[in-house]
Parts: structure tokens; sequence; C-alpha cells
């Protein structure tokens, strides 16, 4: 026997950038972000936009093209804008993927070219799976346009698409060339879009740091009437703690079996899936919030103080800590329960789902009781 052993470590370095308006003649974050200097070759780019985007602010691709146009000698427009379908029906279905990949193609992007992506976090997904995966990746800058890309998946390093049933059966890890986080984007997003992304924000303060989440018991109300300058903090603070939690944890592209900030998801990406994507990602996660926050509670892990606190809170923030598609039966068995199997798989390894230990601390556990399950779940129907 012999055997050489390969070793090398890579490292990864992007910048998140907060900012306003981001496409105005005046601003000058973009062309940075790519990395635009004097002297450089142009950096060229395609921007592919969710079409929920492009409606809410019609003059955007006009504002991309001149924005591109002012700097001829950094920049150079790949082709016109591509608007594509966002929202989860743009991961459900694989055509997206396709059409993204015959257009870079055609374009004649090579891996030093730059895919723009601009859009909710379901865009960013797709689109970013399809760069991603263009001649095993293309440069990607993110300007993500929801409260919940904006305060979690934008800024991270995953990218997905769902199969054959599962949430993100398929996909890669590709951190970002560069993001931008444009809070004028958030001003035009549906009620429920706003409220849907403070979720992972509640999720990261209740994992991760305790004074966040009295900040956010603070300003729920202001935070539920969708004032600006408090959802511009809760971004902040949320992107944060995400970053640093990829930055930190020993483990930026998941190879152990613990995703800590995964809480209360076994159950939300299930009822997504089973309400039909009626249920947006942010809205399923509050649900497997409170859900887990009270089966802390009942399994002794946590005080029933701190689980009200949670259910309160999110109540607060505007969401419904119910849904019918929690109720579903499948062969006997309550659907929801399946959750639990495929949150493993997808991690693979041993079972390991975070639970509440008190408000700020996380503690990892490897099985679940149904019937503790299916009790919590009453409890959320009852206060519905
Ligand atoms: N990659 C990751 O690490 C990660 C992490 C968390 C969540 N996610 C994924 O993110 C997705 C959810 O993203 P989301 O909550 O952003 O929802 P979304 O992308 O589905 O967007 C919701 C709706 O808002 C529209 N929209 C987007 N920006 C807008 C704007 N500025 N003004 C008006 N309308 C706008 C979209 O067209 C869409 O119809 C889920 O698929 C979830 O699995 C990924
Ligand atoms: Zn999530």
């Amino acid at each position: 026997v012999s055997r050489i052993l390969q070793r090398f470590a890579v490292q990864y370095e992007y910048p998140v950038y907060f900012t306003r308006q981001v496409f105005a003649g005046d601003n000058p974050t973009f062309a940075e972000a790519l990395g635009a200097s004097a002297g450089s070759p142009p950096r060229k780019f395609l921007a592919i936009v969710d079409d929920g985007v492009a409606r809410a602010w019609p003059r955007l691709t006009a504002d991309i093209e001149a924005y591109a146009a002012s700097r001829r000698d950094r920049l150079e427009l790949a082709g016109p804008p591509l608007v594509v379908p966002g929202g989860e029906r743009c991961k459900n279905d694989a055509s997206l993927v396709e059409l993204v990949l015959r257009r870079l193609s055609e374009l004649g992007i090579d891996r030093h070219s730059f895919a723009v992506l601009i859009g909710g976090g379901a865009l960013l997904d797709a689109a970013g799976y399809a760069a991603a995966t263009c001649h095993r990746g293309v440069r990607i800058v993110r300007v993500p346009t929801t409260v919940l890309a904006q305060d979690d998946s934008g800024v991270g390093v995953k990218n997905g698409i769902n199969a054959f049933g599962k949430k993100n059966f398929l996909g890669t890890f590709a951190p970002p060339f560069a993001v931008i986080n444009d809070a004028s984007f958030l001003t035009t997003l549906e009620t429920r879009d706003r409220v849907s992304g403070m979720a992972e924000a509640v999720k990261v303060a209740l994992i991760r740091d305790a004074a966040f989440f009295t900040w956010i018991v603070e300003h729920a109300a202001a935070l539920a009437a969708g004032e600006g300058e408090p959802l511009g903090e809760l971004v902040r603070r949320s992107a944060e703690l995400h970053l640093r939690h990829i930055a930190t944890s020993g483990d930026p592209f998941e190879l152990g079996s613990a995703r800590p900030l995964d809480f209360g998801h076994w159950a939300a990406h299930k009822l997504e899936t089973l309400s039909n994507n009626e249920l947006r990602h942010g809205e399923a996660v509050a649900i497997g919030l409170a859900l887990d926050s009270l089966y802390s509670a009942s399994a002794g892990v946590c005080s029933s103080e701190v689980a009200e606190r949670v259910v309160a809170t999110l109540r607060a923030l505007g969401f419904t800590l119910f849904h019918e598609a929690l109720l579903r039966e499948k062969a006997g068995r309550r659907a929801v329960l399946e959750g639990i199997d495929e949150f493993r798989e997808h991690l693979g390894g041993e079972l390991t789902v975070t639970l509440l230990a008190d408000m700020g601390r996380g503690v990892e556990v490897h099985t679940l009781d149904e019937a503790r399950i299916l009790t919590c779940i009453e409890a959320l129907r009852a206060r519905a």
C-alpha cells in the first residue's frame, strides 16, 4: 500500500455592503463591489432580475443600463438585464436554471464575468445554482431585495432548487464575490413578505444573542408596522450574526451533522411543501420556531416563560402560528413528522436538532419525541 495525502486550504472573503438606491448614477457601491477600477479591463456582467422586483421598480432595468453606460471604461453589460420569474415557483421548476444557463452561454460569460442576481431568496437560490454550475462557477454578486434575503439567505454561502418534492434537494456551496443589501428595495414588499423575513432574525437571536432578542421585543410594534429604521437595524444585526456563524462555527460548508442556524427548520421545510407553498419560507419558520420552543419547554430544556415569550413576540411581529398543514395525515401518520426524517437525510449522519435552552442559547438533541410534538401542535391549534 502507498498513499499520498493531499491537503490544502482555501481562504474565502467577500464584502457585504449596506446602501440605498444601488443603481443611482452617483452611488459608487456597485462598481466597487465588482472590483471595477480605472486602468483594468471593464468588468463584464449580466443582471438577472426577479420579476416581482422588476414590477415594483419599473425603471430598474433602465437604471442598470444607464449605470453601466456612464462607466463604460469600468463596466460592460454582457446583455440587457434578464427578467425571470421569482418566488418559490422558480425553485420548483428546473426550467429557470436552464433558461439562465442558456443565456450565460449565449452571452459568452466566462469565469471572470459576473452574474448579478437581484431578487428574493428564491431567485437568488435558483439563479445562484445556475451561475455556480456554469463553468463550475462564475462570479456571483447578490443584490437581495427581501427582508429574508438581506438578513439571512443572501449573505450566506448556499444556493439550491427543490426537486422530487424535497426542499433544496439540488444545490451547491458557493460563496459570493460580493453582496449588496439595498434598504430601498424593502419599501415595496408586500406586508407578508416584509413580516416573513423577520422570522430568521428571531431565530438567530434566540440561539445566539439574547440582547438582540430583547431589542426585537422592544421594537416589535414598530417592526410590525414596517418602520424603516428598526427594520434596517434588524436586517443588519441578523446578517451580522449569520455571517459570524459561517465564519466562526468551523463548519461553513456543513460537513458535520449539526446545523444550529436551522433551529425550527425541520418542521418549516416540510410545512412549505405540505402547504403547496401557500406558506412562505419565513412564515413556516415562525411556526417551526413556536413549535420547537413549546417542545423545548415541554421537554424541560427551557422554561415555559421563555417559550411563551417566543410565541408572544412572533405574534406581535404579525405571524400566524398555525396552519392546517400541521394536521395533514399520510399513511396513518402525521405528515409533518416526515420532516424529521428528511431533515436528517439532508444533513446526513445522526439526527441533530437545535432546541432552545434559554434566550440566546440553543442546545442540540438527537431524538425528538413524536407524541410530544403532537401535543405541542395541539397547543398551537388551541391558541389559533
Ligand atoms: N440559501 C440559503 O441559505 C437560504 C436561507 C434561508 C432561506 N432560503 C430560501 O429563500 C427563499 C425565500 O425567500 P424570500 O422570503 O426572499 O421569498 P421569495 O424569494 O419567494 O420572494 C417573495 C416574493 O417577493 C417578491 N419580491 C422580491 N423582492 C421584492 C421587492 N423588493 N418588492 C416587491 N416584491 C418583491 C418576489 O417576486 C416574490 O414574489 C426560500 O426558498 C428559502 O428556502 C435560502
Ligand atoms: Zn430559513
